[in-house]
């Protein structure tokens, strides 16, 4: 039977009260994919004329998380940021997010941060990705995109870390 946004929501509240965070993100990312492979979901979500923006869709009173719709423009790149204290899962249902996590080389003492891409990959339709605190990464979308991001709490009223044109970032060697 298609997995819906009701069965999601219910079985991330269990999972996240059951289970240390570095033990729930996965199990949630993966119950986010069957989730975003649910072509009805998907089609109650998202339509072709939606314009660039987001939505809640689900915030969970319990346990803090909310369950958010975006439309991502085509041609946009992100800057480097995390997202503090909080978490972040993200997972694709049309198109896909260029992601690159980044590794910060420098002391935390340090004014401007000097960072270093890690990882590089790409999340298309189907594929989710956990993100736990302060880990920093920054989105691109070529295209498009209809994106479900799932966050440990409201990103709007925690200091979310931006990394600016000021700092220096080392490509991957
Ligand atoms: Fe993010």
């Amino acid at each position: 039977m298609a997995y819906t946004l009701d069965e999601f929501c219910a079985d991330s509240r269990a999972v996240l009260k059951a289970a240390p965070l570095g033990d729930a993100l996965p199990q949630v990312a993966d119950r986010l994919a069957r989730l975003l492979s649910n072509p009805a979901f998907v089609a109650e979500t998202f339509s072709d004329d939606m314009p660039p923006g987001r939505r809640v869709l689900h915030h969970d009173p319990e346990t803090d998380f909310y369950v958010l719709a975006h439309v991502q423009e085509g041609k946009k790149i992100g800057k480097p940021h995390s997202h503090g204290s909080s978490w972040a899962i993200y997972g694709n249902a049309r198109e896909h997010t260029e992601m690159t996590e980044w590794r910060r080389t420098n002391s935390e003492s340090e004014t401007h941060a000097v960072l270093q891409a890690v990882s590089r990959y790409r999340l298309g339709p189907g594929e989710t990705k956990a993100y736990g605190p302060g880990v920093i990464h920054s989105t691109a979308h070529p295209n498009k995109a209809w994106v479900i991001r799932v966050t440990g709490t409201d990103l709007d009223v925690l200091p979310r870390y931006h990394f600016g044109k000021q700092d220096r970032m080392l490509e991957q060697a």
